[in-house]
């Protein structure tokens, strides 16, 4: 089964002085359960238009997607919302964690987003933070976090509502070598353990 099926995807924009972009031109990408793909490109060339269209935050101007064979093209605002929220984990270049909430909180907002948080909700959140060498943080604000220890959060938070797609813009462009590897290996593990599809943008 494919998770994410795009097809002639094109995305043009307009600038500030009103000439057209075409940004994307009939891109088409198949990813199928348990896969985990890079698209690689130079600045400018349009990974994040193309992750922002896989993961419905962005309509295209032509193409069709599908998410778990699901046509999401007719989607309206509430529909798309809740597609995000239900199928998709995002891990962002910048970890975008929210300043006032802790680790542990960091987590339990998707579940908050969705409704209730229960006990096992609680449980889930601390197994994932421990497996991703948070234990001893799960009451720390981003502030007090390294670079490596955000971004583990953020993959953290995209893997809380079991997510059926990971998009995952450059996770690994503000850390060093040795973090970067560590980032893409958990990453690697996820999909592994999880057998969903999994789809990263990097540069
Ligand atoms: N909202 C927008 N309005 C106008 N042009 C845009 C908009 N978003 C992106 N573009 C243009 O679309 C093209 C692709 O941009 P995109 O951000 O997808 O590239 P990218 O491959 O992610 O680059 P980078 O590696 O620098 O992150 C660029 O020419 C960019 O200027
Ligand atoms: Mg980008």
């Amino acid at each position: 089964m494919s998770n994410l099926f795009l097809k002639n995807i094109t995305k043009e924009f307009v600038d500030d002085n009103g000439e057209k972009i075409i940004a994307l031109n009939k891109v088409s990408l198949t990813v199928n359960s348990g896969e985990l793909i890079a698209i690689v490109g130079p600045s400018g060339s349009g990974k994040s238009t193309f992750l922002s269209i896989a993961g419905a935050l962005l309509q295209p101007t032509t193409g069709q997607i599908k998410i778990n064979e699901t046509d999401i093209s007719r989607f309206n605002e509430q529909e798309l919302s809740r597609l995000r929220l239900q199928e998709i984990g995002f891990i962002l270049q910048s970890s975008n964690l929210v300043p006032y909430l802790n680790v542990l909180e960091q987590l339990l907002l998707v579940k908050q987003l969705q409704g209730k948080v229960t006990a096992a909700d609680k449980q889930q959140a601390q197994e994932l933070l421990t497996e991703l060498g948070l234990a001893d943080k799960l009451k720390n604000f981003p502030s007090d976090l390294s670079g490596g220890q955000k971004q583990r959060v953020a993959i953290g938070r995209a893997l809380m509502n079991d997510p059926s797609v990971i998009l995952a813009d450059e996770p690994t462009a503000s850390l060093d070598t040795k973090k970067a590897h560590e980032v893409v290996q958990l990453l690697v593990n996820e999909t592994k353990k999880t057998s969903k599809g999994r789809d990263y943008g990097h540069s």
